[in-house]
């Protein structure tokens, strides 16, 4: 198969981030989980949008690590400080200018993410209500203190997550909390009319900032949703992040992440200056991106005490029929789970 071959554009790859819903260029048709559509016949590539599990060769690999070891010169210590000080500002002029005709509704999430639908059975009712409503202390004043099943969206950008959750998952007892650093971008979901006060709270929060409070007291989520967020932090600040998120779940609740792949089309399609630090880059923006491996999510997350429900890479082909482009995506799709019993810190 041919090296990748990046497709024309910007340096961003998320504008459609996730898998390919429609099956036709019109069409609006449900694949299954992580799809079936196999290219065994290279002359077949142009015959549809996107293929499924796509297997890179040897040379094919070879080729995207020697393009990511080339752009491998970091910024200067300044440089990089400076975007990191000013993270939140860059998402925030990014959300002024796209408000929220960037990214497209995560329809995908129910066939990927059945812990988000209604009456998963997965997490929602696994945990004694009584002793979660105890941390909530009942508080009427406090957002969700009576809902039976709490989720929490971080990095919710404009709500491509939340207000399909809201309309899909109608279980009366379901509370969505959601939170992203831009402020710019928590004021469109709020302003938005699907906005419903009395099923969600949206906020402002760095979930880089460990110190900083949430709505919620620990051990009271059932479902935590990262999706393409955990990439936009400094590789430095993802542990800690990952460890306080996980002080947040029930025990039973699960953390469920979609993000960059390493090798992604985006990854390659990075010029030289544009690189952080190994596999972190900054775009033309200033928002930042890092592309993981499935090992990197895994010690992130059993480091935090958490267990493999799933760690999966979705290497897709996506094709631009007309300009006969190939585009080969990859993402990495993560779900954890908090230990009913918590392991004790100290063996024995
Ligand atoms: C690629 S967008 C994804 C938005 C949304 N999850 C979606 O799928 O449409 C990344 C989002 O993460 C937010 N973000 C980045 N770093 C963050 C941080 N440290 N704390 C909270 N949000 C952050 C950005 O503001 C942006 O809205």
């Amino acid at each position: 198969m041919a090296a990748p071959h990046a497709g024309a554009g910007a340096d961003r790859g998320d504008a459609e981030t996730g898998p390919v819903l429609s099956d036709s260029s019109s069409g609006d048709v449900k694949r299954p989980q992580f799809g079936t559509r196999f290219l065994t016949d290279p002359r077949q590539v142009f015959q549809h949008n996107a293929w499924d599990n796509v297997e890179w060769t040897e040379e094919q690999e070879a080729a995207a690590k020697k393009k990511v070891l080339e752009n491998n010169q970091p910024l200067p210590t300044e440089k990089q400080d400076e975007y990191d000080n000013r993270a939140n500002e860059y998402w925030n002029d990014f959300y002024t200018i796209h408000e929220n005709r960037f990214f497209k509704d995560r329809h995908w999430l129910f066939t990927e993410f059945p812990e988000l639908a209604p009456k998963s059975g997965l997490n929602c009712a696994s945990h004694p209500q009584k002793e979660v409503t105890a941390l909530l202390h009942n508080d009427d004043a406090s957002p969700g203190s009576s809902a039976s099943c709490r989720i929490l969206e971080v990095g919710c950008g404009v709500g491509n997550t939340v207000f399909p959750i809201l309309k899909t998952n109608n279980d009366p007892g379901l509370f969505v909390y959601c939170c992203d650093f831009s402020s710019t971008a928590v004021e469109l979901v709020k302003t938005n009319p699907e906005y419903d006060p009395e099923r969600c709270f949206a906020f402002v929060h760095d979930l880089s900032d460990v110190e900083a409070n949430y709505p919620v007291p620990d051990g009271t989520l059932d479902v935590i949703v990262l999706i393409f967020v955990l990439s936009a932090l400094h590789p430095n600040k993802m542990q800690a992040s990952i460890n306080r998120l996980a002080r947040l779940l029930k025990p039973g609740g699960v953390m469920l992440l979609r993000d960059y792949g390493r090798y992604d089309m985006a990854q390659l399609r990075f010029k030289k200056g544009r690189c952080l630090s190994e596999n972190f880059y900054v775009r033309g923006d200033g928002t930042r991106v890092y592309f993981f491996t499935q090992d990197e999510l895994h010690e992130l997350y059993s480091e935090a005490g958490l267990e493999k429900v799933q760690n999966m890479v979705d290497r897709r082909l996506q094709v631009n029929r007309g300009k006969q482009l190939t585009m080969y995506r990859v993402w990495i799709q993560c779900k954890y789970r908090k230990p009913l019993v918590e392991q004790s810190e100290t063996p024995g």
